[in-house]
């Protein structure tokens, strides 16, 4: 019997020791392959190609979370140069700095987007985007997001409007740089003194903010917080 009883032992400490493990572990093996988005860096900046339904705008994008501040500095097509500064106090302002001197203001809820705003997000595969190999993610039905295979950088994302407003509009962001660290300096973050002259505004016709201004503004309280604000305080409706 000595002989026969030591293999046996063998194999089933063997069986206990790696393949029972093996076996154990499997399911979630399968979840850990499952890529998750890179969370956004503290501070970057970003030159966006944006197609909002045809029209285009070309954003020169500051995120800068250690401050609080996010900065969207708008060209439109052969059009205006917008400026849209939003603070994580969710207060918000968006002027001009021509002659025109325009300003509106909006107080959200929530503040901007945290740099790990992408999580929770549902991963959908890989497709070629912009000429890149990119795993894609989707978040509450609304946004479509696209980051290189290779660098982890985005490439792309997808707004559709379609929760968000009666128009089903995509607005499509084009990522053109990527500059992780860069940060605006702080003098460039100061609202025209316009945007504080309330009297000012009372005679002017009420100060006005765009459609697509809104929607961005909306998105923000959804990929935020989830859920749609009701108490969007936005001061009207286009520049
Ligand atoms: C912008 O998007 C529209 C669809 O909304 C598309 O028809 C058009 O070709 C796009 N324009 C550019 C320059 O990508
Ligand atoms: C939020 O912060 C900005 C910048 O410091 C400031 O101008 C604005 O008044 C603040 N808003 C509120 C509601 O405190």
């Amino acid at each position: 019997m000595e002989p026969l009883h030591k293999p046996i032992i063998l194999v089933v400490f063997i069986f206990f020791f790696t393949l029972f493990p093996l076996y154990l572990s499997s399911p979630t093996s399968e979840n850990k392959d499952v890529p998750k988005p890179t969370p956004w860096p503290q501070q970057f900046h970003s030159i966006m190609f944006m197609n909002y339904s045809g029209s285009l705008e070309m954003i020169d994008l500051w995120y800068d979370w250690p401050n609080g501040r996010n900065f969207n500095i708008i060209r439109r097509q052969l059009g205006k140069l917008l400026y849209d500064l939003e603070w994580n106090n969710g207060t918000s302002f968006f002027y001009t700095l021509d002659s025109n001197k325009e300003c509106s203001t909006a107080q959200l809820e929530v503040g901007i987007l945290r740099p790990n705003w992408l999580d929770g997000a549902n991963y959908l595969g890989q497709q070629h985007v912009d000429g890149f190999l990119c795993n894609v993610w989707e978040k509450v039905d609304f946004i479509w997001y696209y980051e290189d295979v290779v660098t982890k950088r985005p490439v792309h994302w997808v707004f559709y409007t379609a929760k968000i407003c009666l128009s089903s509009a995509g607005r499509e962001a084009h990522v053109m740089t990527f500059e992780v660290g860069a940060v605006l300096a702080d003098e460039h973050w100061q609202a025209p003194v316009y945007c504080f002259d309330k009297k000012q505004d009372e005679q002017q016709q009420p100060t006005t903010i765009s459609a697509s201004q809104q929607l961005q503004q909306r998105s923000l309280s959804l990929l935020n917080g989830g859920f749609l604000s009701g108490s969007m305080h936005a001061t009207a409706e286009s520049i």
